[in-house]
């Protein structure tokens, strides 16, 4: 039994029967709205608005006023973990974020520590448990982390890459050593996410940015076998509410099948995937989630409704699918386009269930 006014998400993410498919988005507060470049720059800076819960708060309500998303997602960032173990997160302006101590020598990885939620992660929790007071069981809160490669990538990489030219040489020279960092992070990520539970999240994704970057066997190795430990230590449930957990690796749809196998609940799709096809290659196992390219929100209203009916088409009749862009959605998208997609979204679904 739920307590939610609206939890078509969760029902969806379950495979169960739905009036319509839900639709939230990847990055739906972010800097295409206004008022988010307002707050920000009240905060100060992005960091100082991820660690403070009023702000994230106020943030992660503001896509929700706008549009009639299905769900609120945390504001925060995959870095937090990384930057809870001491590796210095700091963001440069248009570039993306940076570590001030990036992981170059053997002993700064032995020393690396799994952080405790409840007392480096904290400002999270805060916010967790503060948005599900302001949300009023309105509509369900996801809860995030990044995959233990992912986090990996930055760590090491000290930053974005294009190459993943260092993380990828110690994967092939010190497999030992990258697997002790993935260790570490797999052990923080399993403790974040329950920790994001106990405070309020009623489902959690995993952000594998990066496992797409891998070959297929080092995939499994290096990225999908860590989420599978995760997906397993999770908390299924909390009271008597199912708690789903969603996949994303963004590159990942030539291995659908086997990220299905690790007992999560959905999958998250980029938009090179054609839905349909990936619903018959995974069968009953898990529910998708996408895959709207979010490119198609530059275009018109018209346009991006007949896009919409395309991916929802394709995916066909039934239960099991939450609409999403295949990706964040860019800052330069013109938000009136997004209350376009919503609309569509729920008045075309209706069809389909
Ligand atoms: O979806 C949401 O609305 C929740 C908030 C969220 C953010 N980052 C806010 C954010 C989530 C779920 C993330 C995840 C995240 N962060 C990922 C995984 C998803 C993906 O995109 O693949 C990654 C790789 C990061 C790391 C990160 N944080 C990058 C690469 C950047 C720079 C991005 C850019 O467009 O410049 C960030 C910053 C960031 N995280 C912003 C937001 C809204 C922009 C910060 C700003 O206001 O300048």
């Amino acid at each position: 039994m739920s307590m939610l006014k609206n939890d078509t998400l969760i029902r969806a993410l379950l495979r169960q029967p739905t009036r319509y498919t839900p639709i939230w988005i990847m990055r739906q507060a972010g800097r295409y709205l206004p008022e988010y470049n307002q707050t920000r720059a009240r905060a100060g800076s992005f960091l100082a608005l991820c660690k403070n819960p009023d702000f994230s708060t106020e943030v992660t309500l503001q896509p929700l006023s706008r549009f009639a998303l299905d769900a609120a997602i945390l504001f925060s960032d995959i870095l937090t973990i990384p930057d809870a173990m001491g590796l210095g997160l700091y963001f440069v302006e248009g570039e993306g974020p940076r570590f001030e101590r990036p992981l170059r020598e053997e002993w700064e990885i032995r020393n690396l520590f799994v952080p405790d939620p409840d007392q480096h992660l904290r400002y999270v929790l805060d916010a967790v448990a503060q948005i599900r007071r302001a949300l009023s069981n309105q509509v369900p809160l996801i809860g995030f982390s990044g995959s233990p490669f992912t986090l990996a990538c930055y760590m090491i990489e000290g930053r974005a890459s294009a190459d993943f030219r260092l993380v990828k040489t110690m994967l092939y020279q010190r497999p030992d050593l990258l697997h002790h960092v993935l260790d570490i992070n797999c052990r923080a990520v399993t403790a974040y996410l329950n920790a994001q539970i106990d405070a309020g999240a009623q489902a959690v994704m995993i952000f594998d940015s990066w496992g797409g970057a891998l070959s297929a066997a080092a995939y499994r190795e290096f990225s999908l076998a860590y989420m599978q430990r995760i997906i397993s230590a999770l908390q299924r449930e909390q009271g008597d509410t199912r708690i789903p957990s969603i996949v994303f690796t963004k590159g990942g749809g030539l291995w659908l099948e086997d990220i299905a196998a690790i007992g999560c609940d959905a999958i998250g799709l980029d938009w090179t995937v054609d839905i349909g096809t990936a619903r018959k290659r995974v069968g009953n196992a898990v529910a998708l989630q996408g895959n709207l390219d979010p490119a198609v929100l530059f275009a018109s209203p018209q346009t991006i409704r007949t896009q919409a009916q395309q991916v929802l088409n394709a995916f066909g009749h039934g239960n099991g699918h939450v609409f999403n862009l295949g990706h964040g959605i860019s800052q330069f998208t013109p938000p009136d386009n997004v209350a376009a997609l919503v609309e569509a979204v729920h008045e075309l679904s209706m069809a389909l269930h």
